[in-house]
């Protein structure tokens, strides 16, 4: 078998075989198959696409190409959450204690925020000592012990993964809703989970921005994991604005303790009780979504999920006292604020705005070797539909170097609309994909 032959196949719309594929994964994982070849061939999938057979036998070979984690001697349902990113997106510091503390089990290896999108394990480091570099024995035991483990990847988990994504960042082909769903995919499936909720975001903070383009995803995820025998369901949601009103790591955390606390924003909350109930259903523990949405805040409002994340966060090396007395979590000097230039309603946030004005003051990366300042941020103190007057406060930034502070707060007061009319209000969840019957 020769690359140049499959790269050629797909070049002119042919499927491959899936030894054909299985030859390129192999070739990825063992350096056997060069780069340029490679990169070629991602370039033939992103204008050719794949079948779905195809899309399965490439996930089942990333998926195979390192450790696939057995958890069965762990009893109960393994059930995990992803989210496709956004700004302000956190919901996972709330579902997986909330999950845990339900009785399943959230084996969940998350990732890093790159560009204008947050990611889990920044926003867990701005916790004092939380070690999010477990070795797969140590991740197996924390899990055991209190249901839940929060991580970051591993060079065990989909090396074919890690190969083929750095090469898609160089050779603008990351957008190809097929190589999305493999990578995402193959890294969720190698976790040894028993069922999934995919949470697609879609909106200007989004990497999906049109609603069929996330629908398109969403519905590819759902199959691979149906396909592979795994309970997925998909909730396409809201990322025209941030979710909740905080952005930056330690501000996350905080905001997320303010949910565990039975507070926080309604639209972070809604979103947490919706994915947490979606768990719930998959894992065994209701049948329908009312039902779990009823058990999330039941477990919320006695706070046994709050007990939950202390346990994570000491199993983890982590200082649980921030989950009584947040303000042990890192803080910046300084504040300032962009307001109004003139009266009128929010009509709408540029969410990635948002999200690139927060990297600018350090809270998240340009480029992946980039280190950030948790304490960083911004608070949103309007969304979409405020009323607001010239002058009035939009929001917050908390800083600790001026080297981007004007660029930052000039991007943020240009990220907020004002118009004459509220927006017509848009639902959070916009659809559900593979839920039928529990919606
Ligand atoms: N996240 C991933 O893990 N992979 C992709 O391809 C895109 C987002």
């Amino acid at each position: 078998m020769r690359a140049v032959d499959i790269i050629r196949k797909k070049r002119d719309a042919g499927e491959l075989s899936p030894e054909e594929i299985q030859y390129l994964i192999r070739g990825a994982t063992n350096d056997s198959v060069p780069d340029y070849q490679l990169a070629a061939w991602l370039m033939a999938v992103l204008w050719r696409g794949t079948t779905r057979l195809e899309l399965a036998t490439l996930t089942e070979a990333m998926l195979h190409s390192g450790e696939v984690l057995d958890l069965s001697d762990i009893p109960g349902a393994k059930v995990d959450k992803h989210s496709t990113g956004g700004v302000g997106d956190k919901t996972s510091l709330v579902i997986a204690p909330v999950a845990a503390a339900g009785g399943l089990h959230v084996p969940m290896i998350s990732g890093r925020g790159l560009g204008h999108s947050g990611g889990t394990l920044d926003k867990l480091e701005s916790i004092p000592g939380f070690n999010v570099n477990l070795s797969l024995a140590d991740f197996r035991r924390v899990l055991k012990q209190c249901g839940c483990a929060l991580i970051g990847q591993t060079p065990e988990i989909a090396p074919a993964d890690k190969k083929l994504y750095s090469l898609r960042d160089v050779t603008a082909t990351v957008e190809s809703p097929y190589l999305i769903c493999a990578s995402i995919m193959s890294k969720k499936l190698a976790e040894g989970i028993d069922a999934l909720v995919l949470d697609v975001k879609t909106g200007d903070g989004a990497f999906m921005k049109r609603e069929q383009d996330a629908i398109h995803l969403a519905e590819l995820m759902v199959e691979t994991g149906q396909r592979m025998g795994k309970k997925s369901v998909a909730l396409i949601t809201d990322m025209d604005q941030p979710l909740g009103r905080k952005v930056g790591n330690a501000l996350e955390v905080e905001e997320c303790l303010d949910v565990l606390a039975g507070g926080g924003p309604e639209d972070l909350r809604e979103l947490c009780l919706d994915l947490s109930a979606w768990m719930f259903v998959l894992g065994g523990r209701c049948k329908l979504v009312a039902e779990g949405r009823k058990l999330a805040a039941e477990i919320i409002a006695n706070g046994s999920a709050r007990d939950k994340f202390r346990e994570i966060i000491r199993l983890q090396g982590g200082d649980a006292g921030v989950v009584d007395d947040p303000s042990r979590l890192p803080r910046a000097r300084n504040k300032a604020v962009a307001v109004a230039m003139k009266e009128g309603y929010i009509a709408a946030i540029r969410c990635e705005q948002v999200g690139v004005a927060s990297m600018l003051l350090g809270g998240g990366r340009e480029k992946k070797e980039d280190t950030i300042d948790p304490a960083v941020g911004i608070v949103l103190e309007k969304k979409v539909g405020d009323r607001v007057q010239a002058g009035s406060v939009l929001c917050t930034i908390h800083f600790n170097s001026d080297a981007r502070k004007g660029e930052a707060l000039a991007m943020l007061s240009n990220s907020f609309v004002i118009g004459d009319a509220a927006p017509r209000a848009r639902p959070l969840v916009r659809k559900i994909i593979g839920g039928a019957g529990s919606a």
